[in-house]
């Protein structure tokens, strides 16, 4: 700033002191004025408009979308534009810099002038970032297509980098680093904006949703099968843990039930959702949801709760269709398939363990193929050996392995039902038949 500008705005400066209204009391008077009169707006609004939200929480919807406010809508739209493990910097890093630079702007902003004509970089950057913040917005609410955002994203981006070049000395402004990084970081959003649109014109793989409570149902079983039976039991009727202490002493723990009408009527399905992801480390039980470090996505998380009400509560109605219980009944002299009988057994009873990452003997039980050839002492079955390792262990008896003994099966102290028993033995018997064809041949 020369001297000569440094008068001219003093000269400024104490003109306008001339005929000043005083802060105290004149612009404090106006200030209550103004704000008593957005305060009776706000409680007028509030009384008579009053805020429309959205319905009651239904638990059991699982096809709500939670979308943020309008406001922050464009925050939402702009997390798109980063993968999955990234999503920080689009969430975090990106607006924080640019409100940085917003309450940093006195410091190293030091144009002397004020006049829109003479501050056109800032207020040519400003302009794009609210241009694109409308338009992510737009998007985001579905106005806008992907295409057409693409089109304004691009033009933005040219005016931007036109701008570089467009001043009096038809030079390209290398000085205004400020100009470069908006110019390009306009050209990256449309990069990806036309790279979502060619992704969208794409017909994307249909992605299965259980929808109805049946289905939920069954995929609940077969989840609550593999990673809850091995410590409450095939009906949630608990039991007796081995938890193995920091110092590697081992210790039985007892497992309350968890299918007891006390249990069902003193928890909500929240409750139970809660538990299953969150776990109770305290108590032996580690966590299943995603976010906690498990498995189980939100979905799968709600297919197992949905089963324990449908199955377990006597209160709750089960739907038509559905399937309680997942083994069906053997007739007299039918024969038994591994399809319809053998394998809803192996799931409820025996797959907990004998799968992968389990100490099991690599007897993996997972498909037919597996029961027959799999594990350490494998055969395990032989069609028609009633000595076969695996009709043994589930009748109560121990057997020397090749490496020690192989014990009861399951080994935590509760046998089978009969009727289970009676499924593989008949099964066995038979031939082991895979499919429900293959049975009915043979029974003839
Ligand atoms: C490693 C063993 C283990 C596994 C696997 C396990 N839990 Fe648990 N769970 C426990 C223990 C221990 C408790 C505490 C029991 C108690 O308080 O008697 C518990 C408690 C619970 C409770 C709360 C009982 C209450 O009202 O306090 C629920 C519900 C539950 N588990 C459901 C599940 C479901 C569903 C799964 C499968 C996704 C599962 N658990 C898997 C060990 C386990
Ligand atoms: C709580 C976990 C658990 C459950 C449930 C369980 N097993 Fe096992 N199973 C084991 C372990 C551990 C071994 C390894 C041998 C041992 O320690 O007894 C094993 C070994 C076996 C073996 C011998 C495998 C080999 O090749 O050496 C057979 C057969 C077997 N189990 C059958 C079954 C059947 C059938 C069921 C279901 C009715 C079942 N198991 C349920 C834990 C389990």
């Amino acid at each position: 700033m020369n001297d000569e500008m440094k008068k001219k705005i003093n000269d400024k400066y104490e003109a306008s002191i001339q005929n000043a209204e005083r802060f105290w009391p004149d612009s404090i008077y106006k200030d209550l004025l103004v704000a008593f009169g957005l305060f009776i707006l706000l409680i007028g609004l509030a009384t008579f408009l009053g805020v429309h939200p959205e319905p009651k929480v239904d638990p059991t919807d699982a096809t709500y979308v939670p979308r943020p406010e309008w406001y922050f809508l464009f925050l939402f739209e702009f997390l798109k534009y980063f993968p999955g493990q990234l999503e920080w910097v689009g969430a975090a890093v990106i607006p924080g810099i640019l409100v940085g630079l917003l309450i940093f702007l006195p410091l190293y902003d030091k144009n002397p002038l004020r006049h829109n004509s003479k501050r056109k970089v800032a207020l040519g950057i400003m302009s794009a970032i609210v241009s694109a913040i409308v338009i992510l917005t737009l998007m985001a609410s579905t106005i806008m297509t992907n295409m057409i955002a693409f089109i304004l994203f691009l033009l933005l981006a040219g005016v931007l980098f036109f701008s570089l070049y467009k001043n009096p000395e038809k030079e390209i402004a290398w000085k205004k680093p400020a100009l470069w990084v908006a110019s390009f970081a306009f050209l990256a959003l449309t990069g990806v904006t036309y790279q979502q649109t060619l992704a969208m014109a794409e017909p994307t793989e249909e992605v299965h949703v259980a929808s109805s409570v049946p289905e939920k149902m069954s995929l609940g079983q077969d989840l609550y099968s593999i990673e809850c039976v091995e410590c409450h039991g095939p009906d949630g009727e608990g039991g007796e843990i081995t938890v193995t202490a920091a110092d590697g002493t081992e210790e039985k723990l007892p497992v309350k039930s968890i299918s007891s009408n006390d249990e069902m009527y003193t928890r909500s399905d929240e409750s139970f959702y809660e538990i299953i992801s969150y776990g109770q480390p305290s108590l032996g039980m580690p966590p299943f949801g995603g976010a906690h470090g498990g498995e189980l996505s939100p979905s799968e998380l709600e297919y197992i709760v949905t089963f324990m009400r449908y199955t377990w509560d006597d209160r709750a109605d089960v739907p038509e269709g559905a399937v309680t219980s997942a083994v069906p009944v053997l007739a007299e002299g039918e024969v038994p398939s591994y399809e319809v009988h053998v394998e809803p057994v192996v799931k409820r009873q025996c797959l907990s363990c004998h799968r992968e990452g389990k100490e099991n003997n690599n007897y993996l039980m997972e498909d037919y193929a597996g029961i027959l050839n799999n594990g350490d002492n494998a055969p395990n079955v032989v069609a028609g050996d009633m000595d076969s390792i695996l009709l043994q262990t589930i009748q109560g008896h121990e057997v020397e392995g090749v490496n020690g003994t192989i014990h009861v099966m399951p080994p935590n102290g509760k046998p089978i039902k009969d009727a289970y028993i009676d499924i593989f033995i008949r099964w066995v018997e038979a031939g082991m038949p895979e499919t429900a064809e293959d049975a009915s041949a043979l029974a003839e």
